[in-house]
């Protein structure tokens, strides 16, 4: 099959690789329908999520059709039409009993404090071979998979895998409720997902920070209130828009390749990849979404952080955070968790995440798909591959 593989820093290739197999009784092999590129796999490309081992398979969003299943497998047949999430978990340690299914005991193979396993992901996450590609094996298939109603659409579902669930959980764990003013750094798609979902949430008002304006649109478009950090000071704007104390919660949708207006940090660029090589077009100042969340919320606000930082990130403005009494939330989705009731508000037509898929790539031109996501094309939000098998 052709897969998307990741050789080093800034070299990814579209290369045969073997077929996947069933290697353990509750695997499955899925064909992949449809996959997508997203802002995480960049930061793996970028050399700011350090860690990747060469010849793993990038993708952790998938759609596709049982193809294989192990003899242990129970809920799914051939030609089940599936959802695959982003991380997996087993559903039946004490986390995944609780929710806390990226936090799962068992799906890492390197061990319960090992962290989070992620499909398409760094050695220690792993590595699983992910979904850019065209089969994949979905290891504790039964409690990892999901079924994909008839009503809902590839272009919907894949949206489901990583980038819809991840907005919605970043707004429960800000916290919103109703009436609150609510400020996501960050309008790519995950950003776009946050914003749906604050409102969905009770969000009385929606302020949203960027600097690009195709996605700055997108947000005015989901009637949130658009500021642009490369015109305007956002923390300054967000204070007068509230007319004093700034937003109730903040959602930091951007991670660690964020940009600044001011001096680039090449220090903190290098600490946060763990001194490695660095590629493509990475941001300039890891901590500046987290430094503007912390100076933009209301005193005793609340702030969550979904956009990635590294393992070994630890530039976090906690002494400005402590003294207004913040909290803070933060973590990789619960993706198993989260993800079913949101498959029904699709179904239902509660939501369509659809509308940020803005481009739909051939398999053939993924790596030119990858430089123009990379290089921030305009217009290019969210990326769907198809044609992957
Ligand atoms: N927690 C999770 O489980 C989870 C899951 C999926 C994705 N993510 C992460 O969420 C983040 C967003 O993902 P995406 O696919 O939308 O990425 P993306 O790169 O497409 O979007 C990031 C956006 O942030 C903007 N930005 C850069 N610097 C900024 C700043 N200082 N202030 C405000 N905005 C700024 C960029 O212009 C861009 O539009 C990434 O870090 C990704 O790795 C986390
Ligand atoms: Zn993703
Ligand atoms: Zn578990």
């Amino acid at each position: 099959m052709k897969a998307v593989v990741w050789n080093a820093p800034g070299d990814i290739s579209l290369e045969q690789v073997p077929d996947p197999r069933i290697q353990e009784p509750g695997d499955v092999v899925v064909r992949l329908t449809m996959s997508a590129i997203c802002g995480t796999d960049l930061h793996m490309v970028r050399g700011t999520f350090p860690g990747m081992a060469p010849g793993t398979v990038l993708g952790h969003e998938g759609v596709g059709v049982v193809e294989e299943v192990g003899s242990g497998v129970r809920a799914f047949r051939p030609g089940d039409r599936v959802l695959v999430p982003s991380t997996l978990c087993c559903g039946a340690c004490v986390y995944c009993r609780a929710g806390y299914t990226a936090q799962c005991d068992v799906a890492n193979p390197h061990g319960p404090l090992a962290g989070t396993a992620i499909l398409g992901g760094p050695e220690p996450a792993g590595p699983f071979n992910g979904l850019q590609a065209g089969f994949a094996r979905v290891p504790l298939a039964d409690t990892n998979l999901m079924a994909v109603a008839e009503s809902v659409i590839d272009e919907q579902a894949i949206i489901c895998s990583d980038v819809l669930p991840t907005g919605w959980f970043g707004a429960d764990l800000a916290q919103v409720g109703r009436g609150d003013t609510v400020a996501v750094f960050g309008c790519g798609p995950v950003g776009q997902m946050a914003i749906a979902s604050a409102w969905l949430q009770g969000a009385g008002r929606v302020l949203a920070v960027d600097s690009r304006p195709d996605r700055l649109d997108m947000a005015r478009r989901q009637h949130a209130e658009p500021v642009d950090f490369s015109r305007e000071d956002p923390v300054e704007v967000l204070r007068e828009l509230t007319r004093g104390p700034g937003p109730d919660r903040v959602i930091d949708a951007v991670g660690v390749d964020a940009y600044t207006t001011g001096e680039a940090d090449p220090a903190e660029q290098q600490a946060a990849s763990g001194g490695g090589e660095l590629s493509w077009k990475h941001g300039t100042f890891p901590s500046q979404a987290a430094r503007w969340a912390v100076d933009a919320v209301a005193k005793a606000g609340t702030i969550s952080i979904i956009g990635v930082y590294p393992p070994g990130f630890d530039t976090w403005p906690i002494g400005a955070a402590m003294n207004k009494n913040l909290s803070v939330n933060m973590g990789n989705c619960n993706h198993r968790a989260v993800t079913p009731p949101l498959l029904d508000k699709v179904a239902s037509g509660v939501i369509d995440p659809s509308v940020i898929l803005t481009e739909q790539e051939p398999m053939t031109d993924v790596i030119d798909a990858y430089r123009v996501f990379d290089e921030q094309g305009p217009g290019w939000i969210k990326v769907a591959l198809e044609g992957l098998s």
